[in-house]
């Protein structure tokens, strides 16, 4: 009864009246510390020595720690070669060095400047090209290929392109910083309530670096103030700061850092370099396609080899690529450890065809919408490069309605005419289109487990692994359970996500998080109506419940017939009902469980990365997007003039929860694309490391005109309730400001028309382009 309706966030309320609660608005405990630290003044160096003496004479600061005072200092999702605390090698600036212990902040402000640091510095790789050329690696992925020897192919072809495309980082900018506190119990235990997406890990690494078993130690995530993949692995590193504290001094210990601070430590988005080579006909149909991908990962390896593999599989975009051949590497640089953020790589895959695919309609002088027609996955060609087939394809019914829709080709004309006889302003129109993978790549991270209590009252407590950054899982999983039995949403509550009660748990990612966490939370509760049909079929037809005897498998069977509609149990054959709550009450005083866990697993899931070949993907999230913009050839400004997306969201949990996802993720992506650029000084510090010099997009930057449409489908049947993760696909709809830009440019192009521009198109780097094509 509510899934599938616009019911609003559980926080809605509480967030717009700032009532929310987040890491650092917990009321401080009697004795609480403020925990700071120290980071390095240099991109790349051997740490000789760390002296607190100094520090420790400032009134209110209370002892001093260093990577020796954890019992094990090393840590990392995949590989552990990242140090909690640098122990002797410094590889990125801002790395964390060392903890004060302070009363407050205050007194941490007035000795943080006074601990000695000795570092002998090193020359640093701060360049990513540098990195490439001294093939300095963290990963190396097995390549991709399917089809004919693609370099042969395209040696023969008539019409080929060749080239390396750059697109940039990005930072989360997340509202809330990195931010943990840490209780100790007295058990010799620990409690850490953080801002993660991830509290199995959080977990996991508190206990490794404390020497403790995990049994003792409790993550516990309420909510974040938005995570988008940096709080992926990254938080951990912060709760072992205030969990090593709190153990050390046995008094609460509080680690939230503040914008800067979060900026300059922690990583971003990979910038990705690709090298590539494409064959194409004279209809701009793609015959080969070869590339070269290098990430920059950082100084560690965190999550690094997955997101660059997410690259690999989203290289195709929306494309078949007959002869194909992609091999891809992780580099590693002096900068922090870049990290998941919205899409996992698979923005930085998807631009490059995109953008290629924009040069080769110049090329040709086609209009771009007609190369990806001709290319775009069909039943007859469906095979991705990592040999999975696409099945249930909704990208041409996507392309065809949106390009009716949108106008395309009267406003093609349009701009061409404006174009033609406007000087000083330049138009640009591009649409391009998202096959997003939804799982995984890492097959065991596609579990989940719930938990469904329900109380005598009628109400229900759910918990999930799932963790809420406020894309709104909390109030999907609510409205799943809510429908199993039939009551109104708000009856039901999520629970914080805590290790106490789900264990074991992954990431809160890969957008799949209402899809794992929903299907237990939904296989769970139909355990438990499964029981209640069975004590609702006994009440109606006087069965006794002290011996199940006179209950043939006929009546069981018949049981299953029961409905559970508004707070009714219903048999509509024999037109009988009972109230849900009468029936909870009956299966108590019957001693029958009102409480289930269920685990969940999403099957027939099965790459092989040792070969490059497989099915990742469960499924596939569709869109498609009509991106109108304009550019001031005087100042470089760039408009979003209109934006029009059309989605496949399956059988939506709640459209207007998806509705918003779309927005954010676009605008998100917008900004990627051609406004957030991140500058660095010479030594590898970050100079743009807060609002005045970082810029996302506002209210002012977003589609002047903007619209989101969805189309019906309800065959996705191998996810919870035939609905489709929402939550990173529309970030590469966003790509498509990029390409109208290109497009802008390519009107000013002379002979070859390519216009070949990096990512981000920052109004800066268009003035400068279009100086280029004028010369
Ligand atoms: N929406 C909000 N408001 N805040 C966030 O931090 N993170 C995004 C997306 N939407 C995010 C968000 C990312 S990176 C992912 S992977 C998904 O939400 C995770 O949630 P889901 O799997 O429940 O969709
Ligand atoms: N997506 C997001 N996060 C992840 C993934 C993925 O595919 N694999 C591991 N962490
Ligand atoms: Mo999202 S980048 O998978 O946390």
């Amino acid at each position: 009864m509510s899934a599938g309706e616009n019911i609003r966030h559980d926080s809605a309320n509480t967030h717009v009246t700032g009532k929310s609660a987040f890491i650092d608005d917990r009321v401080m405990m009697h004795g609480e510390v403020f925990v700071g630290i120290i980071t390095s003044k240099c991109a790349k160096g051997k740490l000789k020595s760390i002296d607190f003496s100094k520090a420790l004479e400032v009134s209110g600061v209370i002892a001093g720690y260093k990577a020796s005072d954890f019992v094990s200092n090393s840590w990392g999702t995949i590989v552990h070669d990242q140090p909690l605390l640098v122990d002797e090698q410094v590889s990125h600036f801002d790395e964390p060095l060392a903890l004060l212990a302070c009363e407050n902040k205050e007194s941490f402000d007035l000795a943080k400047g006074l601990v000695g640091v000795v570092i002998e510095e090193e020359e640093a790789t701060l360049s990513l090209d540098v990195a490439i050329e001294k093939k300095e690696f963290l990963y190396t992925a097995t390549s991709f290929k399917r089809g004919d020897e693609p370099l042969e192919i395209i040696k023969k072809s008539q019409f080929f392109l060749e080239g390396d495309f750059f697109s940039g980082g990005q930072e989360h900018f997340y509202l809330e910083s990195q931010s943990s506190i840490a209780y100790p119990l007295d058990d010799g235990g620990i409690e850490i309530h953080s801002s993660s997406q991830h509290s199995t890990e959080t977990q996991h690494v508190v206990a490794h670096a404390l020497g403790l078993p995990l049994n003792k130690v409790a993550c516990i995530v309420k909510r974040m103030g938005g995570g988008f993949g940096g709080k992926e692995s990254q938080p951990a590193a912060f709760a072992a700061y205030s969990a090593l504290i709190a153990k050390k001094l046995n008094r609460s210990a509080r680690v939230v850092l503040t914008k800067d601070d979060d900026m300059k430590t922690t990583g971003k988005r990979h910038p990705v370099k690709t090298f590539y080579k494409i064959s194409f006909d004279e209809k701009g149909k793609i015959t080969a396609f070869w590339a070269d991908i290098y990430s920059d990962g950082g100084a560690f390896t965190d999550v690094s080899p997955s997101i660059l593999e997410r690259t690999m599989f989203h290289i195709d975009g929306a494309y078949f690529l007959p002869s194909v051949c992609i091999n891809a590497s992780a580099c590693k640089t002096n900068y922090p450890s870049n990290t998941a953020f919205r899409g996992f790589g698979g923005p930085q895959g998807t631009i490059i065809i995109e953008s290629i695919i924009e040069d080769i309609a110049s090329t040709l002088g086609i209009d771009a919408l007609k190369v990806r027609e001709v290319n775009c996955y069909r039943d007859e060609n469906n095979i991705t490069p990592y040999h999975q087939v696409v099945e249930n394809n909704t990208l041409p019914e996507l392309f065809t309605q949106l390009k009716k829709d949108s106008s395309y080709e009267k406003r093609r004309e349009e701009i061409n005419l404006f174009n033609k006889q406007n000087k000083g302003v330049l138009k640009g129109l591009s649409f391009t289109a998202v096959k997003f993978g939804i799982a995984f790549t890492a097959r065991h991270l596609n579990q989940g487990n719930a938990l469904v209590n329900i109380h005598l009252d009628g109400t229900i407590e759910a918990s999930t692994g799932a963790t809420e950054m406020g894309q709104g899982v909390n109030t999907k999983i609510a409205q799943i359970i809510s429908e199993v039995f039939g009551l109104d949403a708000t009856k039901v509550k999520m629970m914080a996500t805590s290790t106490q009660r789900n264990a074991n748990t992954s990431p809160t990612a890969a957008s799949s998080g209402s899809d794992i966490n929903g299907a237990a939370a939904h296989k769970a509760s139909l355990l438990i109506k499964k029981r209640l049909q069975n004590v609702a079929w006994r009440k109606m037809n006087d069965f006794p419940f002290s011996t199940n005897e006179e209950y043939s498998l006929e009546d069981i069977e018949k049981s299953t017939r029961l409905e559970f509609i508004n707070g009714m149990i219903i048999d509509k054959v024999e037109n009988k009902q009972i109230s849900f709550e009468e029936t909870i009450n009956i299966a108590y005083l019957n001693r029958i469980s009102l409480c289930d866990y269920s685990h969940f697993r999403t099957e027939g899931l099965g790459f092989d990365k040792t070969i490059g070949k497989g099915k990742a993907f469960n499924y596939f999230t569709n869109g498609v997007v009509v991106t109108e913009v304009s550019v001031d050839e005087y100042t470089g400004e760039m408009k979003v003039l209109k934006s029009d997306i059309l989605m496949d969201l399956g059988r939506m949990i709640n459209p207007g929860i998806d509705e918003g996802q779309v927005c954010g993720a676009f605008v998100q992506g917008q900004g990627w694309v051609s406004m957030e650029n991140l500058c660095y000084s010479v030594k590898g510090e970050l100079l743009t490391h807060s609002p005045t010099t970082y810029k996302i997009p506002t209210i002012q930057d977003i589609p002047r005109e903007f619209t989101i449409n969805f189309i019906e489908n309800d065959t996705t049947d191998m996810n919870v309730r035939r609905s489709k993760a929402v939550g990173e696909p529309p970030f590469l709809l966003g790509i498509s400001v990029f390409t109208a830009c290109k497009n802008a440019l390519s009107y000013r192009s002379k002979d070859t028309k390519i216009v070949s521009m990096n990512s981000p198109a920052t109004n800066e780097n268009l003035l400068m382009k279009l100086e280029e094509l004028k010369a």
